[in-house]
């Protein structure tokens, strides 16, 4: 007997997403191997890491960090690219450039809160120039076949939350999701993401709102999708070392040796994606959450975050897995 196909989620103008709940695009971490592993255990949309519109225009095929930025894994569904920047004329370039890619849509970061990045006019900058975020977003969705989105921030700081202005602007403009971290740039990663606001974006929007912030718990899920009535769920942080987030399983319902298992194989696509020696160091940040909070596990962490050979490695977790009770 055949399955019934299950109908998608929502769609991104006719992109359909199967799933609620998607990896939040994260500098340093959201590389393939991690995406496609949050992808298998769930994640219905796959962000890259943001990537400098400038790179794209200066790219070569020497460029090896913009070329693996830009590759997908067969279990990637929804590929989309990120990209940021503040000359107008360099982000359309790299977006259609990027389009030759094969993704399914093209996502402008407009929440990055880095200061050099923002003093340009890019990332969180462009918020204080809404007429540069209308242009922008109109030249991009004329330029390219792919649906355009956008994940924001609230606005610049406390005096100027402009996210109902924004949001409109962007939709006006033709994009076809907004995804929103619900702070302002003035606070970066403090306070709390106030759920509130997604609330009213989805309120003053047609277009799929994806909320994000603070997302930690499965339970968490359910209830920003009850406070705010988003489409989708970005989880970041909470994602790092747990992609049962994913599978709505609690990482401490997950068996110890199952949890290494997971890592182990992270660890290898990790290694065949890099290289064994760059690979094992960029790699040690996902294994420290990996075995963050396991009982009896600090030595383990504290070797992992020492450890420079992969075979000594592949050892420690061994040693570990036949310490655990049975
Ligand atoms: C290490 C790190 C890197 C990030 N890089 C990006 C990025 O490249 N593009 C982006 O839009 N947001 C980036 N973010 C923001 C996340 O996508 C997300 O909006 C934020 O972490 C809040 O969600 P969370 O509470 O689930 O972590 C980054 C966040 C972290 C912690």
């Amino acid at each position: 007997m055949e399955t019934p196909t299950p109908s998608p989620t929502f769609y991104v103008r006719e992109v359909p997403v199967y799933g609620d709940v998607m990896l939040a695009p994260m500098d340093g971490y959201t590389d393939m191997p991690f995406r496609a592993l949050c992808a298998e255990f769930g994640s219905a949309m796959s962000y890259t890491e943001f990537i400098s519109a400038d790179s794209v225009v200066h790219f070569d095929a020497r460029d090896d960090i913009t070329r693996r930025k830009l590759q997908f894994d067969a279990r990637e569904r929804v590929r989309v690219v990120q990209i940021y920047g503040h000359d107008e004329e360099h982000l359309v370039r790299a977006a259609l450039r990027i389009q030759e890619e094969g993704i399914d849509i093209l996502d402008l970061n407009l929440g990055c809160p880095v200061r050099d990045i923002t003093a340009r006019g890019a990332g969180a900058g462009m918020l204080r120039q809404p007429a540069t975020i209308a242009r922008v977003m109109e030249r991009l969705t004329r330029a390219l076949r792919v649906p355009v989105s956008a994940k924001i921030r609230l606005g610049w700081d406390e005096q100027t939350r402009n996210y109902l202005e924004v949001a409109r602007i962007l939709q006006d403009a033709g994009a076809s999701l907004i995804a929103v971290h619900a702070r302002t740039r003035a606070q970066g990663y403090t306070g709390t993401a106030d759920w509130h606001a997604i609330a009213e974006i989805k309120q003053a929007v047609k277009i799929p709102v994806l909320g994000n912030g603070d997302v930690k718990t499965v339970a968490d899920i359910a209830r920003i999708k009850a406070q705010t009535g988003c489409d989708g769920v970005m989880i970041g942080r909470a994602a790092i070392g747990n992609p049962w987030i994913f599978a709505r399983q609690e990482r401490a319902q997950i068996a110890p040796a199952e949890r290494i298992a997971v890592m182990r194989r992270h660890l290898a696509h990790h290694l065949e994606f890099y290289g064994a020696t760059r690979g094992l160091i960029l790699f040690r940040k996902h294994a420290y959450r990996y075995v963050q909070g396991e009982r009896g596990a600090a030595a383990l962490r504290h070797a992992l975050m020492l450890c420079n050979d992969v075979r000594e490695f592949e050892r420690l977790l061994d040693e570990f897995v036949r310490s655990l009770p049975a």
